[in-house]
């Protein structure tokens, strides 16, 4: 894609700041709640807003919906089974090096990441143009969902960065012999789906080893992203002809990365 001028001129640009991604508290790495869950929670759910007020068009969701949440379910969307929170903080450069906690600096990035998901949740329906993929045993299968960097912080690598945390926190939990998988899978299969229209994401992925692998529709972006509650809302808001196309319309680009244990 043509890159944009004014971003990669600001990409030239030393950053006055230092940055680094963080997995959130999860039953996938924690036995229980941090005491801090609700402080984690609160300052995930100011970047998540911001994510969808500054880019109404890049999520399922929208700012209305989610800005009427209680706190308890923000706390539920960062202690959760099925997925984990990846956040980038950034520090002032010129601060020292000593080690961050993850409440001290400035939450400027996030993403998620679906997974372990069993195969039969991952396969996409219908299948019939979708590749294959390996059994359980093989490999785990992980989706990423709703990446974003602030508007502030773009052009200084947040989004590679994200997306490599998803892949480590993957590779980790795949190889971690108490991460309660009866046999080590030998593969990482990570998955993405994108809306057509966004180039930039396109090309984010793209340059970090995700190849474009097949079409899906709309409502399985949903299914998979894990945002049915959300699909019934957007079912609502479309006519009859827009929920025949969000239903049977292969316009979802999908993307995959597998990785292989050392
Ligand atoms: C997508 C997004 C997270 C990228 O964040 P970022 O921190 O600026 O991205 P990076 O600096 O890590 O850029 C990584 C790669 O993405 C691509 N890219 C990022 N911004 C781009 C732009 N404006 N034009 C073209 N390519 C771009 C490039 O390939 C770049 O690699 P390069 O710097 O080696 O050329 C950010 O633009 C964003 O939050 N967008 C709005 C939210 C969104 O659309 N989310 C997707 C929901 S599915």
């Amino acid at each position: 894609m043509a890159k944009d001028p004014e971003r990669f001129s600001n990409h030239k640009m030393v950053s006055q700041y230092t940055y680094s991604t963080h997995a959130l508290p999860s039953p996938g790495t924690s036995t229980s709640p941090p005491p801090d869950l609700a402080s984690i929670a609160r300052r995930y759910a100011d970047l998540r807003l911001e994510a969808l007020l500054t880019s109404p068009t890049a999520f399922a969701s929208s700012h209305e919906i989610e800005s009427k949440l209680a706190s308890e379910a923000w706390a539920e969307r960062v202690w959760r089974n099925d997925a984990v929170v990846l956040v980038c903080v950034a520090h002032l450069a010129t601060e020292s090096n000593q080690s961050h906690g993850l409440l001290d600096g400035e939450w400027v990035g996030s993403a998620i990441l679906r997974g372990p998901m069993p195969g039969h949740e991952y396969a996409l329906r219908p299948d019939h143009d979708a590749p294959p993929f390996g059994s359980d045993e093989e490999e785990t299968k992980w989706q990423m969902t709703a990446v974003f960097a602030s508007a502030a912080h773009r052009g200084h690598g947040i989004g590679k960065k994200l997306i490599q945390a998803g892949k480590d926190f993957a590779m980790a939990q795949t190889s971690n012999p108490s991460s309660g998988l009866v046999l080590r899978p030998a593969k990482v299969r990570l998955r993405v789906l994108i809306h057509p229209d966004n180039l930039v994401v396109l090309a984010l992925y793209s340059a970090t080893g995700f190849t474009d692998v097949a079409r899906t529709t709309g409502q399985e972006a949903y299914r998979t992203n894990g945002d049915l509650a959300l699909w019934d809302l957007k079912l609502q808001s479309l006519t009859d002809d827009m929920k025949v196309y969000w239903k049977t319309a292969k316009v979802a680009v999908v993307m995959e990365w597998l990785g292989e244990i050392p």
